[in-house]
């Protein structure tokens, strides 16, 4: 049996779960990957009191770096700064490396693959995007074969959560993120979920992969959930729709947009059923049409089950380079993509508003699919809500419509405005 030996750096919520699973069912891992995996060395800043298990502890994190035993070194911490020192001095130490940190592959990926490239190891991820969901290795393996021209994803369990709770429960916003907070499911300070920071970073992951982009997370575009109301949610259901919060990728001969997006999706399509804290990933390719992955997006088990895949992986020769020929292809963050747009516009409540309205949807030559002009909830009833459905939009050109209509006599000054997924 094939066996290697790895050091693990950071014993929390992961890195505990990974631990617990090597330490007390190596049976399940010999059976079904044929590998047995050592773990030589844990680094834990406050020491062996940290590690519920019989295992060598570092207090000093580099010292597993520098540990001349390991074959691989797996980095658990998060973060960006340390996470990267850590990885950088293993892979000069000739280690390979696993790691479950989003941020530090969104954010320093070229560099650190470039470094793999050099000193010839390799480095695992899957556990970066969709937790236990293996969507890198569909990317990297399952779908080599193909060309991919889009990819649709929830990659956010806890966005999902709070959208899905405001849909089936009614729950307001508020309600919905102290639920999941109450139930671990949201970090304490959950800003990077719920203003789509999250969702950017895994895209941008996978537009490496499936676009041969840089892994440059600042040139994904992307909002988050905040403004999503239960008037918004009771319109979507009215019209067909459920709200999911999409990381959408496209590709346009060298350039691909990537952006992530509260987003309108009909009740048609497999995405829409997504409930819970739950993540799918439509991935679109030429000829093959689209494959769908759903599964746990995160939490201890699921991602340590994605980390324990790399070890195996890496024990048995790792994966070809990706993207290995040629230039790489840009990514813009500027979308040239159109999609269906759902608007949210208070109009003043007198005859002849809503015509103007719609004329200056007119005059911008947008066709209005749907409208709904439901009463006022509101004791003032200057405004009234007005929904209009358009027809497909750029994001330039949905920005000046809404300056359009923002800077219009018959409207209060917020318009809102969300994508309407097209899955073609
Ligand atoms: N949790 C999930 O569901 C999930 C899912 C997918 C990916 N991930 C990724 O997995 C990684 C770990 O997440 P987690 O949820 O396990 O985090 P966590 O529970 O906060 O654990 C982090 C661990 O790293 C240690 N650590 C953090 N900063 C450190 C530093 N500067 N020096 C030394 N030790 C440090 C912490 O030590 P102390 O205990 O001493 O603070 C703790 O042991 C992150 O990159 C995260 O994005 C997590």
């Amino acid at each position: 049996m094939k066996s290697i030996k790895i050091g693990v750096c950071g014993v929390g919520n992961v890195g505990g779960a990974v631990l617990e699973s090597l330490v007390n069912s190596p049976d399940i891992l010999e059976r079904n990957g044929g590998v047995k995996i050592d773990v030589i060395s844990v680094g834990a800043r406050k020491g062996k009191s940290a590690v519920p298990f019989d295992l060598n502890v570092s207090k000093n994190l580099m010292d597993v770096a520098h540990n001349d035993e390991i074959d691989v070194f797996v980095e658990l911490i998060g973060g960006c700064q340390l996470a990267k020192e850590l990885v950088e001095t293993a892979m000069m130490n000739g280690k390979n490396i696993v790691t479950a940190n989003k941020a530090l592959i969104a954010t320093h990926g070229d560099d650190l693959f470039n470094m793999a490239k050099q000193y010839g190891v390799q480095i695992g991820f899957e556990a970066s995007v969709a937790g236990g969901t293996p969507v890198i290795k569909a990317l990297r393996e399952g779908l080599v074969a193909n060309k991919v021209l889009w990819f649709a994803g929830i990659l956010n369990g806890t966005t999902n959560f709070i959208l899905s709770k405001m849909s089936e429960d009614k729950s307001s916003f508020e309600a919905a993120l102290l639920e999941a907070q109450n139930l671990g499911l949201a970090e304490s300070d959950p800003t990077m979920d719920i203003d789509g920071t999250d969702a950017a970073q895994k895209a941008s992951i996978l537009s490496a992969l499936a676009f041969n982009t840089p892994y440059d997370f600042k040139a994904v575009s992307y909002g988050g959930i905040e403004s999503i109301t239960s008037d918004d949610i009771e319109y979507a259901e009215q019209l067909g729709y459920k709200i999911k919060h999409i990381a959408y990728g496209s590709i346009d001969e060298n350039e691909a947009n990537v952006s992530a997006y509260p987003t309108f999706v009909p009740n048609d399509q497999l995405l829409s059923q997504v409930g819970k804290q739950m993540n799918a990933l439509e991935i679109n390719c030429e000829g093959l049409g689209s494959t769908v992955y759903y599964g746990p997006g995160a939490g201890p088990k699921p991602t340590a089950s994605a980390v324990i895949a790399d070890l195996v992986d890496i024990a048995n020769g790792g994966w070809h380079e990706n993207g290995s020929l040629g230039e790489k292809n840009t990514l813009s963050s500027k979308s040239y993509q159109k999609f269906s747009r759902y608007f949210n516009i208070n109009v003043k409540n007198e005859a002849g508003a809503i015509a103007k309205v719609s004329s200056l949807f007119a005059e911008e030559k947008i066709s209005i699919e749907a409208l709904i002009q439901n009463e006022s909830k509101a004791n003032n009833k200057l405004f009234v809500p007005v929904v209009i459905i358009s027809g497909p939009l750029s994001d330039r050109e949905v920005t000046q419509m809404t300056n359009k209509l923002e800077s219009s006599e018959e409207t209060s000054s917020t318009v809102k405005q969300y994508r309407i997924h097209n899955a073609l």
